[in-house]
């Protein structure tokens, strides 16, 4: 025994050897290297009681229609900016064969999942790292590395190929699921603003419980890569992992934890509330915060001549949609179009009438142009969603006037040297 305690330079859990690949137990125990980057990347290992590659002789099958809406066409959006409703729980479907796209781009997606049926497999993503956002619903996420219980308004972020499963718990459940095709989803960090805004990395809350399974039986896992889903058949349970040691690993982050930038004297564009960023697209939150007191609280009206803008709203006054937009729902604002500040909301900022607290969570996603949409989703868009901006055509103050143009010079003439008014301390 040492004199003295020391953590090491990898985390590490279990019964694990001296070094990766080194030590007298790598005769007892299986390594499996899981390695990013052709094995020069993030990379974990796990020991087992059993060969990993142990499956059933003749038992590997490509499934045909496993997830059919996981695999829905896709197509241009075009010019018109899509409201959807909520998606429906399919009770005879869990949660990977009820998974349903929303939108992708070559390098991540969108999609949406409202699981009614458990999981009677194991489910391995070969083509995508999947961040998790529960909207609705709690239970545990079983991995290879040990389970990770979740709730409503938690991430769950599931490297690629990770074996794992979800245990669903009572109630409703509605996830939604983007997948990074071409790298692992990086926390956001600006070079001015430092490492714990929005969040810190000690948010993240990786397994440290191993719940090793010393079964036999028949034990499923299905693998996706692409549109092609197949099952192979193990005869030992695949969590039968004593130790793992590594940093490419599953892990929770809760939407409580995301403390966000804020600024009295003017808006936070979108990109201040940036969570993660992974390649073609950057995921933020818009969490409960304070509302600029002086600068403008609103979104500008704006055109993002690049991105995509997906937009999920988990709970809140949601101010910006317009009347029409509830919890669940997905805005889907295409690149080009102008959006922004519905008439009612823009009406609240020019009457001057600021609530004190933004009491909304929404989690926005942001796919690089040419993103498509799903004929799933366009199966869910409402109908009226074009014309929540209608007030701006028909309300007297936002529709033509022929002395317009006089007034807003007026207007500039007086307030050519207007700024904000600081007031020094008395006694300064
Ligand atoms: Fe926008």
């Amino acid at each position: 025994m040492d004199k003295y305690e020391y953590f090491r330079g990898l985390p590490e859990v279990g019964i694990v050897p001296r070094a990766p690949h080194a030590g007298p137990l790598l005769r007892h125990v299986y390594e499996q290297e899981h390695g990013r980057g052709g094995f020069s990347g993030k990379v974990a290992h796990t020991y087992h009681l059993y060969p990993p590659t142990n499956w059933l002789p003749g038992e590997t099958r490509v499934l045909d229609g496993f997830a059919p809406a996981w695999e829905s066409p896709l197509q241009p959006i075009g010019g018109t900016h899509l409201l959807l409703s909520v998606a429906p729980a399919e009770p005879a479907r869990d949660l990977y064969r009820g998974m349903a796209r929303i939108v992708a781009n070559a390098t991540a997606a969108m999609n949406v999942t409202a699981p009614a049926a458990p999981m009677d497999y194991f489910f391995e993503h070969h083509s995508a790292t999947m961040v998790f956002f529960v909207h609705e619903g709690r239970g545990t996420l079983e991995t290879t590395f040990g389970p990770i219980e979740y709730k409503k308004g938690d991430f769950l972020i599931v490297p690629k190929g990770i074996a794992h499963r979800f245990e669903l718990g009572a109630g409703r459940h509605y996830y939604w699921m983007y997948e990074s095709f071409a790298g692992d989803p990086e926390k956001a960090e600006s070079p001015s603003t430092g490492r714990f805004i929005t969040h810190s990395e000690s948010d993240y809350r990786y397994p440290r419980s191993l719940d090793t399974r010393n079964e036999a039986g028949r034990f499923d896992i299905v693998s996706k890569v692409g549109d092609v889903y197949t099952r192979r058949v193990h005869p030992t349970h695949p969590f039968d992992v004593v130790g793992w040691r590594g940093d490419y690993l599953p892990y929770r982050f809760a939407v409580e934890d995301v403390r966000p930038l804020v600024a009295d004297r003017s808006h936070v564009p979108p990109s201040g509330h940036t969570v993660f960023t992974l390649p073609g697209c950057y995921l933020c939150v818009f969490t409960v915060r304070s509302v600029e007191k002086e600068g403008m609280w609103l979104p500008f009206f704006h055109r993002n001549f690049d991105y995509l803008e997906t937009l999920g709203y988990h709970f809140g006054d949601f101010f910006s949609g317009g009347g029409v937009v509830g919890p669940g729902m997905v805005t889907l604002h295409p690149v080009g179009l102008p959006h922004g500040p519905k008439p009612r909301a823009i009406e609240k900022w020019l009457d001057g009438k600021a609530g004190a607290v933004h009491n909304e969570v929404a989690v926005m996603a942001d796919f690089a142009n040419p993103t498509r949409v799903s004929a799933f989703a366009l199966g869910l868009r409402r109908a009226d969603y074009m014309d929540t901006w209608s007030g701006y055509t028909t309300e007297p103050r936002f529709t033509w006037r022929a002395d317009r143009l006089d007034e807003i010079r007026r207007a500039a003439e007086r307030l050519t040297d207007a700024r904000d008014t600081l007031t020094p301390p008395e006694g300064d």
